[in-house]
């Protein structure tokens, strides 16, 4: 066992900026155990997701954090984005019953959220379903296993 805190880490672009700096503000409230590294983007100027997907997903590959949080207008460019890299599970979730199966099942080490199609609270509530699912591990991990 490690004391060592967890780290998470932040990211979106201009469409998801206003839920990814509402999302810091709630993990540092109700999560001041967690360490969070925000990536950006932090104004409104048009940016492109990719660059973004990219730094969570390096930052989680260096072992700089755990695992991340990205946000894009619909959380769709973001996660198709992320995906990209090996060793990276991008969840795009919905609903309550996604976000805990992102964790249970898949073991997402990202989170992804659309700033434009899911509301502050609703956001708020998957995160905390997936940071709170454990990994059911057996033949999920399995099926993680086939896709390395
Ligand atoms: C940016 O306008 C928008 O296309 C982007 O945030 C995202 O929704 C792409 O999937």
């Amino acid at each position: 066992m490690t004391n060592t805190p967890m780290t998470l880490a932040l990211a979106s672009d201009h469409g998801g900026l206003e839920l990814k700096n509402y999302i810091k503000s709630y993990l540092a409230t109700h999560y001041p155990q967690y360490n969070m590294l925000d990536f950006g983007t932090q104004d409104t100027a048009s940016v492109d997701y990719p660059d973004y997907a990219k730094k969570v997903a390096q930052s989680i590959l260096k072992n700089e954090c755990e695992c991340g949080i990205l946000v894009c207008g619909t959380g769709i460019g973001i996660s198709i984005a992320a995906n990209r890299f090996k060793g990276i599970r991008a969840a795009l979730v919905h609903n309550d019953f996604t976000a805990e199966m992102s964790k249970a099942h898949n073991n997402a080490n990202i989170l992804c959220l659309g700033g434009r199609t899911t509301s502050k609270e609703d956001a708020c509530r998957y995160i905390d379903i997936w940071l709170k699912t454990p990994f059911e591990g057996g033949r999920h991990q399995i099926r993680l296993d086939k896709l390395e």
